[in-house]
């Protein structure tokens, strides 16, 4: 067993401690919010949290996240309301939808140790590859998320799918889920 505290909750990996962490998020731990791209460091699809540090899953092993905390986008918030999140939507700093997942994670990371990051701090931070050349917005979303953590504006919300009406962005706040096993 490995024992690795995902967003919030403790669980026990009954898997290959040489599995790479990507892999026990997706195919065991079923969240496929976290993406797999190029398997090789390089794409940043994969990126969570760990320890409050930005990392690809795809270069670590679960035995290196013994004991260790991880958030994955689903743990980032339970209602998408994370600056980050919504600075991205009201920036249309989203294409293809694959990659977005590590860069909401990197850029969330980014922000919790830099509240104020300037553009070239946010560009050698993130480092994730987009084809499709959304990083102009990328920064303006990122300044945009950090005034809200600054809880100096407010970003006005976009709906939720469904219409489930909106959700306004919210500095982040700790979470204490329940703990629990991974069969
Ligand atoms: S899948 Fe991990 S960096 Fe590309
Ligand atoms: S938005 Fe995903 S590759 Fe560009």
């Amino acid at each position: 067993m490995t024992g690795v505290t995902v967003n919030g909750r403790a669980l026990a990996f009954d898997v290959d401690p040489g599995m790479p962490l990507l892999w026990a998020l997706r195919d065991v731990a079923n969240l496929t919010g976290t993406k797999y791209g190029c398997g090789n460091g390089d794409c940043g699809a994969c990126t969570v949290i760990v320890d409050g540090a930005a990392q690809r899953a795809c270069q670590l092993t679960l035995a290196a996240c013994e004991g260790r905390a991880v958030t994955t986008i689903e743990g980032l918030s339970r209602d998408r309301s994370h600056p980050v999140q919504q600075a991205m939507v009201a920036e249309q700093a989203i294409q293809c939808g694959f990659c977005t997942p590590g860069i909401v994670m990197n850029a969330a990371a980014l922000l919790a140790r830099n509240a104020n990051p300037d553009e070239a701090t946010i560009k050698a931070a993130i480092t994730n590859l987009c084809r499709c050349g959304v990083h102009p917005r990328l920064v303006r979303a990122i300044q945009r998320a950090a005034a809200v953590v600054r809880r100096e504006s407010t970003i006005d919300a976009a709906p939720m799918p469904g219409g489930a009406g909106r959700i306004p962005a919210l500095a982040p706040a700790p979470q204490s889920p329940p703990s629990g096993d991974v069969p």
